[in-house]
């Protein structure tokens, strides 16, 4: 099981915090926001991680994360030119993944949950984590049938759907950089992650798991404020790195 951390894009919504440095290496209490999903990927296990990183940016997470060896893991680290979207990812990290199972974090998820156990089950197909959120708009959102299985996934959908959003943690086989090429953009000229998790439900083949503990999304100022009590009151003490 490969590991990637997504962590581009040019933080529009933090400005002016992010006109110097990238969103995910904000402070979050006592760590650089990265630090949290990283620390989730390194406590699953996870000794090769792929860091993709905004150009303007490369420098500084060279500077502060360096090889790996610190951590007891490899990082490898490629460029995202444009933010053209989640799913993107694979299509850039194809060599690094080789015929692999990988698992990807995006740079601004915090969570709460140990995973250990649920990437290390998975198999084949593709598995994502839902949790219960008010704000469904701002996310991917899932739906279930009565057997509680997946119906349909939605991108920040405008008609409620469900309570369910997507979580930034996926894991996939190695089908996942040949479906990701077979992606168009969307109206917001992205490869949505959305669509490649629907490439996998519509063959039967994705498996939606529950986060229990708590998981933040930290884009938004309310959402970094709510972060920064949350790791220091709970997370702090459980952190590896
Ligand atoms: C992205 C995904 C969305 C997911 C969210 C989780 O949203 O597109 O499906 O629910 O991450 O953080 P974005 O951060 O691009 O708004």
């Amino acid at each position: 099981m490969k590991g990637i951390i997504l962590s581009g894009g040019s933080g529009t919504r933090l400005r002016p915090l992010t006109k110097i440095t990238s969103k995910q290496l904000l402070p979050i209490y006592n760590r650089p926001m990265i630090y949290y999903p990283l620390n989730t990927l390194i406590k699953a296990g996870i000794k090769e991680i792929l860091i993709i990183v905004a150009p303007e940016r490369a420098g500084d997470y060279l500077n502060l994360l360096g090889s790996g060896r610190e951590f007891g893991v490899k990082f490898t680290y490629e460029i995202q030119d444009k933010p053209e979207g989640l799913a993107q990812a694979f299509i850039i990290g194809e060599t690094f993944i080789g015929g692999d199972s990988v698992t990807m974090i995006l740079g601004d998820n915090i969570f709460e949950d140990d995973f250990t156990e649920e990437i290390y089950s998975f198999k084949s197909g593709a598995k994502v984590f839902a949790k219960h959120v008010n704000d469904p708009e701002r996310f991917g959102v899932v739906s279930f049938d009565q057997e509680m299985k997946a119906e349909k996934i939605v991108e920040k959908p405008t008609q409620y759907i469900s309570n369910n959003a997507v979580t930034g943690l996926y894991v996939y086989d190695q089908r996942v950089v040949s479906a990701a090429k077979s992606l168009t953009p969307s109206v917001r000229g992205e490869l949505e992650i959305t669509d490649l998790n629907n490439w996998y439900l519509e063959k039967g083949e994705l498996e939606v798991a529950m986060v229990k503990g708590e998981w933040l999304d930290a884009g938004t100022f309310e959402s970094l404020l709510h972060a920064q009590n949350f790791a220091k009151e709970k997370l702090d003490s459980k952190m590896i790195i």
